[in-house]
């Protein structure tokens, strides 16, 4: 099967849960705040981690629907939140969630979709789940949103400091991308009934591709191109973000190509993106970033072999590659 099969397997089901939960919403205009991003359309890897991480460990994707679901609203509200933070006024091809009703508005939207996420996890029981499966799942979702917040303050916290090492910046990217997405293989593969190894297996696979995710994400910061990334290239240069590729650079550059990129982040401006990369290829630090991501990759495939070779463990196989084949 190929990746957009799999994705699109699921991606009624799971989009149909999201709108039953958020088809009470009112006022009209918070409804469709919160509905804005699920009618632009993204694609829906983490919830895919969820169903075939249950499924891999011989439970049915029923039985994680319901957290799927949860662990894309989550993702949601993180994306109307992030854009405010880091200023972004497109995502996924269309105008932000606040650049068309509001800051107030959107953070309203984005706490809507969070409060959402957990009535949705609880709805599992419903569904004739062992109750101490859903607490789990629940627990592990409550978890991912803590380091979520965590990462996110740190991502922040770093763009005013000079350098980073690369070590922090790992625990970032670990808090504010792998986290979500390691909740959502470990809360499918509880609620699959698999075996503790089972479980952690699938999270330490989901960490691993997480950190992947991020790392691709800055790498395609600065090759992609608009109409793919659906929001301006260099956008993390013009806001001074400590990506790889810039930890990496100025751990390697001379001081005076090390001055000019830090002068660059700190104008936090669009007009010296090309420069900016112009440095880093310099460094090799485009290709350094990309052979991290793939490393990562790597290990998180191999975790998948304690698992039966199913259909399921073939589609994580799959998605682990293209987390890195991806161009937006
Ligand atoms: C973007 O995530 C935010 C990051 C954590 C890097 P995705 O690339 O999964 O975004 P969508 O959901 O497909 O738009
Ligand atoms: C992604 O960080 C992390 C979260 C959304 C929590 P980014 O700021 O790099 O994500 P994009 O590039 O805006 O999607
Ligand atoms: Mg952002
Ligand atoms: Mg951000
Ligand atoms: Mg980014």
């Amino acid at each position: 099967m190929e990746v957009v099969d799999i994705l699109d397997k699921y991606l009624s089901q799971v989009q149909g849960e999201i709108k039953t939960a958020l088809s009470t919403v009112e006022p009209d205009e918070l409804k469709e705040a919160s509905l804005h991003l699920f009618n632009a359309g993204g694609k829906m890897i983490r919830p895919a981690l969820a169903i075939l991480s249950a499924e891999a460990v011989g439970g049915s994707a029923e039985h994680a629907l319901k957290a799927a679901a949860a662990v894309e609203l989550i993702h949601t509200f993180s994306l109307i939140h992030d854009d405010i933070m880091d200023q972004d006024e497109k995502r996924r091809g269309q105008p932000s969630v606040h650049k068309i009703w509001g800051e107030a508005m959107a953070i309203l939207a984005g706490d809507t979709l969070f409060s959402k996420a957990y009535e949705t996890v609880l709805w599992t029981e419903t569904d004739g789940m062992d109750s101490r499966l859903v607490v789990g799942a629940l627990q592990t979702v409550a978890d991912s949103c803590v380091n979520i917040c965590e990462g996110q303050a740190l991502d922040m916290g770093f763009a005013d400091r000079l350098a980073v090492s690369e070590e922090e910046y790992l625990h970032m990217i670990y808090k504010k991308t792998a986290a979500l997405i390691a909740a959502a293989t470990r809360s499918g593969a509880i609620l699959g009934g698999g075996s503790e190894e089972q479980v952690e297996a699938l999270a330490e696979y989901g960490r691993l591709i997480g950190l992947a995710f991020q790392i691709q994400d800055d790498y395609l910061d600065v090759t992609s191109d608009e109409d793919n990334l659906g929001k301006p290239v260099g956008s993390d240069i013009a806001e001074g973000k400590r990506t790889l590729l810039v930890v990496h650079t100025l751990e390697k550059a001379k001081p005076q190509d090390r001055d000019e990129l830090i002068r660059i982040l700190r104008e936090k401006s669009d007009q010296s993106v090309a420069r900016a990369i112009e440095i880093f290829q310099e460094y090799g630090s485009i290709d350094y970033a990309h052979d991290i991501a793939l490393g990562n990759v790597e290990k998180a495939k191999k975790l998948l072999l304690i698992l039966e070779d199913t259909p399921a463990r073939e589609a994580l196989m799959k998605l682990a590659d293209f987390v890195l084949e991806r161009s937006h």
